[in-house]
């Protein structure tokens, strides 16, 4: 058997296309503020913008050099919450290391309005009430739902297993893998025997950013496998999941580049045309 390989190219451009019409309509403006000079990060904001001027979204870039002190990122959001033509924007993580540790309570100055990360608690919160409360969902586990409505797999009494609880992968993708009726256990650095749990997976979540840990001997024949940890070696962008083995046992499997990585820039997108939808609404 050799697994199917989920692209996460045609969903994006769908769901891209799809977008354009709407941005043609609210024009939002998409902002980025970005701290020093990580090259993944970089590299991902490149990828944004090539995403924003491919629907038309205005964008705009807000490059801090790597020791801007935590009052001057502070009075930066202030002011991105203050310019009512500022439909959205993220503050790309992550942060230089002076700046790491106040990482939530830099995430908890965003008008809840204009987080479109959704990592702040409002969006977060509202998330736990039920699908139809999932207004700004974090763009990377909304993708992997995308991904598999898109690729017509269920969800609904399916035991999924994610690797990884970081707040913007691990634990929301749970929480929406749990509004869908899936029945989810998560797993993470501390968890003891992790193969026990990722063999009994249908669908598996591998979210923690180390190159090629989930070997074939823990996945069970026939999961979906779904690789959302990204890696360098030797400059070469590399998955979670040890892709060419794992390809032959699994019924699906989602490629690193190429799988939920466009996934995740078409949702962010997404959730700035619903921030100035709704921002229009209440500000006719
Ligand atoms: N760093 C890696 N992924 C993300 C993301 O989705 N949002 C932000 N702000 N930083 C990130």
């Amino acid at each position: 058997m050799s697994a199917h390989i989920l692209s996460g190219k045609p969903v994006a451009d769908q769901l891209l296309d799809a977008l354009r019409p709407q941005v043609e309509v609210f024009d939002p403006k998409l902002v980025i503020v970005q701290v020093g000079n990580d090259p993944a990060s970089t590299s991902y904001i490149t990828q944004k913008f090539k995403s924003c001027d491919r629907v038309g979204m205005r964008h705009e870039h807000w490059h801090l050099q790597w020791d801007t002190s935590f009052d001057q990122l502070s009075s930066l959001i202030d002011k991105l919450n203050r310019d009512s033509d500022v439909s959205g924007f993220i503050v790309q993580l992550p942060l230089p290391a002076h700046l790491e540790p106040h990482t939530p309570q830099l995430i908890r100055a965003v008008d809840p309005r204009k987080d479109v990360d959704g990592f702040g608690a409002y969006n977060l919160g509202k998330m736990f009430l039920s699908v139809d409360f999932e207004h700004l969902p974090p763009a990377t586990p909304s993708g992997v739902i995308e991904l598999l409505n898109f690729y017509k797999i269920p969800i609904e009494g399916k035991h999924a297993v994610i690797v990884g609880r970081s707040n913007i992968v691990g634990k929301p993708l749970a929480v929406m893998l749990l509004n869908r009726g899936a029945t989810v256990t998560v797993c993470h650095s501390k968890t003891k025997a992790l193969s026990h749990f990722t063999r009994q997976a249908d669908i598996l979540c591998a979210a923690v950013g180390k190159a090629h840990m989930i070997t074939k001997d823990m996945v069970k024949p026939g999961a979906v496998v779904i690789d959302i940890g990204v890696s360098r070696i030797d400059g070469k962008l590399v998955g979670d999941v040890d892709f060419e083995n794992i390809k032959e046992i699994a019924s699906a499997i989602t490629p690193v580049p190429g799988g939920v990585g466009p996934m995740t820039v078409a949702c962010l997108l997404r959730n700035c045309v619903r921030s100035k939808e709704k921002q229009l609404e209440k500000c006719p």
